[in-house]
């Protein structure tokens, strides 16, 4: 083995003994700058970080399993809707955790 098949050798042997640890890290903790920049995409009607203006419905600060549910009624057509039964198609279920756990952890500004 030349000097630079040893280095490639050794950085190969880092990458594996890593890998499990990181996939571990991920599934014990949320990724909450993933949640974050997912929840933005409910900004533009429910406000930033989920403070609402007027009569659109605010998001911050409500328990992440009643986020969760609502939006599993929408995608069910078990609540009557306007938008949210469409827009919830667009985010798969490990996306709607992040994004409930992004608005949990928001503090209502009323
Ligand atoms: C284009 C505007 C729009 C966007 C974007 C939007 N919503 Fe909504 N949302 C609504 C409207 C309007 C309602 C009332 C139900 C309806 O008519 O669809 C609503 C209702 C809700 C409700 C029910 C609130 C309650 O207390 O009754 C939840 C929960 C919700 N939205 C979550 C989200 C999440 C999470 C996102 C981002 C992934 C999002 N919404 C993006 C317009 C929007």
């Amino acid at each position: 083995m030349n000097r630079i098949q040893a280095v490639v050798a050794a950085a190969a042997t880092v990458t594996a003994l890593c890998a499990p640890w990181a996939a571990q890290a991920q599934a014990t903790a949320p990724d909450m700058v993933l949640a974050r920049n997912l929840g933005a995409t409910c900004a533009n009607c429910h406000g930033t970080n989920g403070n609402a203006r007027g009569d659109m419905k605010s998001l911050a600060g409500m328990p992440a399993d009643k986020l969760i549910a609502m939006l599993a009624d929408y995608r069910a057509g078990n609540q009557p809707a306007t938008i949210m039964h469409q827009i919830v198609k667009g985010y798969t279920e490990d996306q709607i955790r992040l994004i409930a756990a992004h608005f949990a952890a928001q503090k209502p500004a009323k």
